[in-house]
């Protein structure tokens, strides 16, 4: 297939890139280096363009016949979305149209979308089927579940085939420790962590010891980035005009954020001080995929099942490239 993959500098996009090009599909990745890193791509494939600019993103499709589009583009951090929702409605919404009319009037009909865990808001229910009630409780979850409903309306009148994908909480990198999370600044648990064993932070914070959790710290289902990567590939295969997927994608399994730091030091070796800190706003206690829809209907299985496996991946990234892509 030729694919054109939105946001292919990114963290997940990289990591998806890599591994369409290793399943044998041709790759362009359109991406505006505003978050991502030219490094994670080969220089061939990368096309440098914002999806506000049209005509560019018009030539991209149409110069390299693409047939299918996945999109990873877009900014994932909740707490920006909060202080900044009009950049969050215009990047993650407004140019996701501008992509979606590009490929329409190009006739491209095959489009997977990068959704995410926070569509649900906070969950009532453990683990989280597709079918749980969809009510977000941030810009950045109402940014992407506005999406999937575009997406609802272009399947029906287009006939186009779709997918949203729910991401729970990413994490890992390439086994090869070649790419992986690099963001700035970092918010994410797992690189906060190896960053303090590997000294270049002094702590962790633990956000919150009383939710009503065994440990009192948050619950998250981490998933393999390149168990994600499969997913998409799997998903993009399968679809079908006039339908729209929508898949979880994470372990079926949460941890908490001290058995993550546990893991962290079983798996460096190193002391990680913490510090106890308040809950951080809008953080559900517990968030566990159920992941058997994909599951059963296109047997997806994460390689990567258990939190020590995903953490050694990323430890072997963080220890090879201390600051990143810029080491
Ligand atoms: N946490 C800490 N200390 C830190 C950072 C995080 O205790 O320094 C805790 C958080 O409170 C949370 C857990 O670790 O309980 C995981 O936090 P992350 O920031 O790594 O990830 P989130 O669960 O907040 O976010 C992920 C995705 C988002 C998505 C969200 C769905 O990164 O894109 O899940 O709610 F929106």
């Amino acid at each position: 297939m030729r694919i054109l993959v939105t946001g292919g500098a990114g963290y997940i996009g990289s990591h998806a890139v890599r591994f369409f090009l290793e399943r044998g599909h041709q790759v362009w990745v359109y991406d505006n280096l505003c978050r991502g890193h030219h490094q994670a791509v080969p220089a061939e494939c990368l096309i440098v363009g914002d999806l506000e600019e049209m005509a560019r993103l018009d030539q991209a499709i149409i110069a390299n016949r693409i047939e299918a589009c996945v999109h990873f583009a877009g900014f994932a951090a909740v707490a920006e979305s909060v202080r900044e929702p009009a950049k969050y409605y215009r990047n993650n919404v407004v140019n996701t149209l501008h992509l979606l009319e590009c490929l329409r009037h190009n006739g491209v009909k095959r489009f997977v979308f990068s959704s995410t865990a926070a569509v649900y808001g906070v969950p009532d229910r453990s683990p989280i089927t597709e079918d749980a009630p969809l009510a977000p409780i941030n810009p950045y979850g109402r940014s992407k579940l506005a999406v999937e409903r575009i997406l609802e309306d272009y399947t029906s009148a287009y006939q186009w085939g779709c997918a949203a994908l729910r991401y729970f909480n990413a994490a890992g990198a390439h086994p090869d420790g070649t790419i992986g999370e690099d963001h700035n600044p970092e918010t994410h648990l797992i690189p906060l962590v190896l960053q303090v064993a590997l000294g270049l932070r002094r702590e962790v914070e633990i956000f919150g010891t009383d939710y009503p959790t065994p440990d009192g710290t948050c619950i998250r289902d981490y998933v393999h980035v390149n168990d994600l990567a499969e997913a998409h590939l799997l998903v993009l295969e399968h679809l079908q005009p006039g339908q729209m997927l929508r898949y979880n994608l994470g372990i079926g399994r949460g941890y908490s954020v001290r058995e993550v730091i546990e893991t962290a030091k079983e798996v460096t070796g190193r002391t990680i001080a913490v510090k106890e800190a308040p809950r951080r706003p809008g953080d559900p206690p517990i968030l566990v995929a159920s992941a058997d829809k994909i599951q059963k209907e296109l047997g997806w299985r994460p390689r990567f099942d258990d939190l020590k496996k995903i953490i050694e991946t990323a430890w072997n990234w963080q220890h090879a490239r201390p600051r990143g892509f810029r080491s």
